[in-house]
């Protein structure tokens, strides 16, 4: 049975699929109103959301399915204590496909290894966000008609923005692409990011500081929110929360055709009056965000069918070393077995099977 964790879980020609899927939901929704009747989707969010938790609700419906959950962690017995594991094994008794958002990262995958139901994390803490990244996938190909030979510049918080991260792995499989991460130096892209997926598969890329330097040569340009939640300091927050600020100026020095994403919400990165420049495609984004989610649902209530479920993967599994991120999941759960694998064997690199920092 197939869950949602990581974006690398689909192939290309499945995630090429999934946006023809979506297209032609676009196309023919009266095709799909009763696609899952009588299946339940529940939404778990422990984490605040508007679109994620709303699109995947407004999906389910539009598919002719019922929807049940929570939108914050102090209404569930996650405030009690309960494990992931165990409010995975109980949820599985009522609904057919869960969609799980968490502040831990890995959560959602250990919800996965312990649901009899299909998992699909819908952002678990810095770490990863697939389900926008097929709202991405979808805005590129409908804006540009294509998802290759693109130049993609990412700006804001590279570090802790978990869209970004499962936006590269995603597009870094796509011929012809070029990204330009625009950070200050403290939000860079994550080390493993950019050692596993950019610097392994030979993915051109830049790393600098301005954008108004950067904004002439891009195709699509991604902006993000400094992820206030997410900082250990307030004083660093308040340091970078003004980095960027799209405004009608900097758009001015875009190509014609670029277009400009952004997850949302944002809070001043993008100046309001940006909106009404047709190159603004995050509203339209947010909208394809729900065709995905129907599309992805599909899916994976098909495949569910089948239920077997995949073993782990043993190669280069280590027991028993401790991981050290505070963010992940086994930082809380004490039962949790701490697990990691040998990722990069040249540098004798562990890392940790649910949240991926190095152990
Ligand atoms: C993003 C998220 O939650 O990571 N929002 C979303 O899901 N559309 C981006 C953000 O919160 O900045």
């Amino acid at each position: 049975m197939r869950s949602l964790i990581s974006i690398l879980d689909f192939s290309v020609e499945e995630l090429d699929a999934l946006i023809a899927t979506a297209k032609d939901i676009i196309a023919y929704p009266d095709k799909y109103r009763e696609a899952c009747k009588y299946k339940k989707l529940a939404t778990l969010f422990f984490e605040p959301s508007t679109r994620t938790r709303l699109s995947f609700e407004a999906a389910m419906l539009e598919l002719g399915g019922s929807v049940l959950g929570f939108s914050e962690a102090s209404s569930s017995s996650a405030s009690k204590g309960e494990s992931m594991a165990d409010t995975a094994k109980i949820l599985s008794c009522y609904v057919d496909i869960m969609a799980i958002r968490h502040p831990r990262e890995g959560a959602p995958y250990v919800a996965s290894r312990n649901a009899t139901v299909p998992v699909i994390n819908a952002g678990d803490g810095g770490h990863n966000h697939p389900t926008q990244t097929l709202a991405d996938l979808l805005t590129i190909s409908r804006e540009k008609g294509r998802l290759h030979d693109l130049t993609i510049g990412l700006c804001g918080d590279l570090k802790y923005g978990r869209t970004v991260h499962s936006l590269i792995e995603a597009m870094a499989r796509y011929s012809g692409i070029r990204f330009v991460l625009i950070s200050p130096k403290e939000l860079r892209l994550p080390g493993y990011i950019r050692g596993n997926v950019l610097d392994a598969h030979g993915i051109p890329y830049e790393e600098v500081f301005s954008l108004e330097e950067a904004m002439p040569q891009l195709d699509v340009l991604y902006m993000t929110r400094i992820q206030r939640e997410r900082f250990d300091s307030v004083e660093e927050y308040e340091r970078l929360k003004n980095s960027y600020v799209l405004d009608v100026e900097k758009m001015a020095l875009g190509k014609s055709d670029m277009c400009v994403l952004h997850p949302l919400p944002r809070v001043n990165e993008i100046s309001v009056k940006v909106d009404d420049d047709p190159r603004a495609a995050y509203f339209r984004q947010a909208l394809n965000g729900k065709y995905m989610r129907m599309a992805l649902i599909l899916k994976l209530l098909e495949e569910a069918k089948n239920p077997e479920k995949e073993p782990l993967d043993s190669e280069g599994l280590v027991y028993d070393r401790v991981c050290t991120n505070p963010k992940c999941i086994s930082a809380v759960e004490q039962e949790l077995p701490h697990i990691c694998r040998l990722t990069e064997p040249e540098l004798g690199i562990h890392r940790c099977i649910y949240c991926e920092q190095k152990v």
